[in-house]
Order: structure tokens, then C-alpha cells, then sequence
């Protein structure tokens, strides 16, 4: 890929919105990089509620949690309440629920919407709670509206093909239903309870040459679908390698090996140099301390398309630590890590939920600003 420094663009001051290109008059697609501070990191927890899945995605990583299978112990929705709201007296502003499957919640008879029921009360006016969750959209279809009732703000939807077979052979199931359709009523069904702006995740995957399919080839038709299904953002991702994954190699491509050209010509991005300039910015890893997280972002016919680059270097077996810096996470078992996988280290706020009093409450709080401190990819030198 060209590099091009004198037309690429320098951090401005701005939080989020770190630069748009000067040369953007020339860009046929709008292209700017958006980052993230590390203060804007620290007010999100990425929540795992359970490690069942009702699909077996051969590249699932799990958020970490090892293979998948029902958390040997589960968290209820009053723990979740609690949790919240000490994740709000700590400053986290933004919970993201995800699995395993959300949905697939179960603890006694309570299931994902007593969760979100419970989060939700957490909500305080002094420091709002943006409730939202990833999930691969296969419930939606019947859980959206009460999801929304719940109080569920918004959804991002997982999406590895519009072909059925080739959604099946990834996520590793047989039914006779069209897995694609599914989702897309399931998108649909999130649409008309108002659970948006909803984004959509796609994982790339497929090596040319190593024999296997691809769903780079899609990349067109997908966009076009998710535009008519009134999506406002796609994220594109590439595989993460972790030691359950033992193909990761056949289906591993990273953005540089063609694979981000090949994208943006099926996005009809007019001038793909200048996006792929900016883009040299997004994988520079030195501008991290800054910005932990930066990422590519696309306007492409009113859709816009998210690239968050990994590190110019491929991610590395048995690690994590190559997904960058994202959040908090807390898996379902009650651990609170910095990073995927958590190998940095963790907060086990099993023991705080335990004790039922405000002394508890007291110290779930002080839990999160402990990992806020000390578990955050920037105190761990990951990333940067
Ligand atoms: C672990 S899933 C959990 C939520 C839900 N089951 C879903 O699939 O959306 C969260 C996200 O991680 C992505 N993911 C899983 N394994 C991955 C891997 N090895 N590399 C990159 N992304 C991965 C999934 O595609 C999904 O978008
Ligand atoms: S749907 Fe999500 S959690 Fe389930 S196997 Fe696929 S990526 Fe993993």
C-alpha cells in the first residue's frame, strides 16, 4: 500500500472525530479516522452474560471465556442491578451485553430481559447508562419489542454471509431455515422497536489460495442489503487468532494484503489511494497513547462503514492482547479484565457480590475504578 504522509492528516483536538482528510473534496467516498480516548474507554463495560451459544461459529473466540459452555457460575439479574450500578458510580456510561449468546440468558427462571430490567434501574440522571447488545440476531425476530421494553437501547448484529450455506458451514449448524433471512427479520423486528441507529458486524474471513470460500466476494451485496434494511453502520473486522481456532491461517487476511483494495472497489469508493493513506493512520501504532482505539471510518452512500485496524503485525497465537483496547470486560463468571481473555490479570467481584449490604455496593465500586486503573491496556503497555 502507498504511503502518502504530506496529504494524510494530522490529530486535531477533537475527542472522537481525531481527523478528517484535507483531501476529502477528493475522496470519492467520505473517509475520516475517528478515536477514542483513553477517558471515553474507561466509561464502557463490555458484559458477557453467558458462554451458551446456539450457534457454533468455528472462529468464535467467546470474549475469552474459553470453549463454549454454560458458565459454571452465573451471575443473577439482581447481581447484574448491582453491578450496574456501581459500573455508573465509577463513571462507565456505556454497557455492552454480550455472550455466548445475550439472549440465551437463563439463571432459574429469570432470562435476558429481567437482566436488562435490572440494568436498566441502574440508570441514574446524573451519568446516563447506554444500554446495548451484540448479538448473531437469530432470536431477534421474537425478542426485539420486549427487549426495547425491557430497556435495551440498541443492537449490534452479527452477519458473517447473506449465502445460507456458507452461514451454515460457519456457524456450524443444520436447520432447514434460511439462517440469512432469519437475521434480517430478526434486523427488521430491532428496526420497528426502535432498538437503533443498528450497526451490524461482519468478520472477513478466506486466504486466497488455501482452497477454502470467502465472504470478501460479498462485500457489495451485502452493503447494499444492509442499506435497505435501514442499517447505519457495518463494522468490518479481520479473524482474531486465539488458541481454540487451530485453522485461523487458512482465513486469516489482513487489510494490507489486498484485502482492504479489494473492499473498497466493491464499495465503489472512487479514490481507494487517499482512503487507503488514511487508513496507513489507522494501523500507526504510535499514535496510540493518544487514541488507544482509532478505526476507519467510510460514508458510502449514507451507510457508513467502520474498519478497525488491528496492528500492522498479525495478531499473535494464544494472545489477545493484538484485539487493541477496547473496555472493561466482565465475563459471566464475574471476572472484570482489561483485555480479551483477560491473561493481564482481573477483579473477581464474585466474593463483593456476596456480601448484600451497601458496604458491598461500596466496594463493587471501588473494584472498577481498581480495574479502571490498573487493568486498562494503557497501564499494561498493550497496544501502544
Ligand atoms: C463473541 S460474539 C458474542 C455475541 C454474539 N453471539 C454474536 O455473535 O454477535 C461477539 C463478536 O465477536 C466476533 N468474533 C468472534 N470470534 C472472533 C474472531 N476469532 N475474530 C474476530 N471476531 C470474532 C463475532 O463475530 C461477534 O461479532
Ligand atoms: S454466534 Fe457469537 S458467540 Fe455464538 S459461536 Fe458465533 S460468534 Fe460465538
Amino acid at each position: 500500500m502507498s504511503r502518502s504522509p504530506a496529504s494524510a492528516p494530522s490529530l486535531g483536538d477533537g475527542p472522537t472525530m481525531v481527523a478528517a482528510s484535507p483531501a476529502e473534496a477528493s475522496v470519492g467516498t467520505q473517509a475520516l479516522i475517528a478515536g477514542h480516548e483513553r477517558s471515553q474507554l474507561v466509561r464502557k463495560l463490555r458484559v458477557s452474560l453467558t458462554s451458551h451459544c446456539n450457534l457454533s461459529c468455528f472462529f468464535c473466540h467467546n470474549e475469552g471465556q474459553g470453549e463454549l459452555k454454560r458458565a459454571a457460575v452465573g451471575l443473577s439479574p439482581s447481581d447484574y442491578g448491582r453491578i450496574g450500578r456501581a459500573a455508573v458510580a465509577a463513571g462507565v456510561g456505556e454497557l455492552k451485553l454480550t455472550g455466548g449468546e445475550p439472549t440465551l440468558f437463563r439463571r432459574d427462571d429469570a432470562t435476558i430481559l429481567d437482566v436488562v430490567r435490572s440494568l436498566s434501574e441502574a440508570r441514574q440522571k446524573v451519568q446516563p447508562l447506554g444500554i446495548s447488545m451484540t448479538t448473531n440476531g437469530v432470536t431477534l425476530e421474537k425478542m426485539a419489542e420486549r427487549l426495547a421494553d425491557a430497556g435495551l437501547d440498541r443492537v449490534t448484529v452479527s452477519l458473517p454471509s447473506l449465502r445460507d450455506d456458507m452461514f451454515k458451514s460457519v456457524a456450524r449448524v443444520t436447520t432447514s431455515r434460511s439462517l440469512p433471512s432469519v437475521v434480517l427479520r430478526g434486523l427488521d423486528a430491532a428496526r420497528q422497536a426502535g432498538l437503533t441507529p443498528l450497526k451490524v458486524n461482519t468478520v472477513l474471513m478466506g486466504r486466497p489460495g488455501s482452497g477454502g470460500w470467502s465472504n470478501v466476494h460479498e462485500v457489495a451485496h451485502i452493503a447494499r442489503v444492509l442499506r435497505e434494511a435501514c442499517v447505519s453502520e457495518w463494522r468490518l473486522y479481520t479473524l482474531l487468532d486465539h488458541d481454540g481456532f487451530a485453522d485461523h491461517d487458512r482465513w486469516y487476511r489482513y487489510w494490507t494484503d489486498g484485502l482492504l483494495h479489494e473492499v473498497l472497489a466493491q464499495l465503489g469508493v472512487a479514490n481507494a489511494h487517499e482512503v487507503e493513506s488514511l487508513f496507513d493512520r489507522v494501523s500507526d501504532t504510535s499514535q496510540r497513547s493518544a487514541y488507544p482505539k482509532l478505526a476507519l471510518e467510510l460514508d458510502v452512500d449514507g451507510l457508513r462503514v467502520v474498519i478497525e485496524a488491528l496492528e500492522s503485525g498479525r495478531p499473535v497465537s494464544s494472545s489477545f492482547s493484538d484485539e487493541g483496547p477496547y473496555a472493561l470486560r466482565l465475563s459471566a463468571s464475574g471476572q472484570l479484565t482489561g483485555v480479551l481473555g483477560g491473561q493481564s490479570g482481573s477483579v473477581d467481584l464474585m466474593p463483593l457480590l456476596k456480601t448484600h449490604h451497601a458496604a458491598g455496593d461500596r466496594a463493587l465500586a471501588s473494584a472498577f475504578r481498581t480495574a479502571q486503573e490498573y487493568l486498562m491496556p494503557d497501564a499494561l503497555g498493550v497496544g501502544i
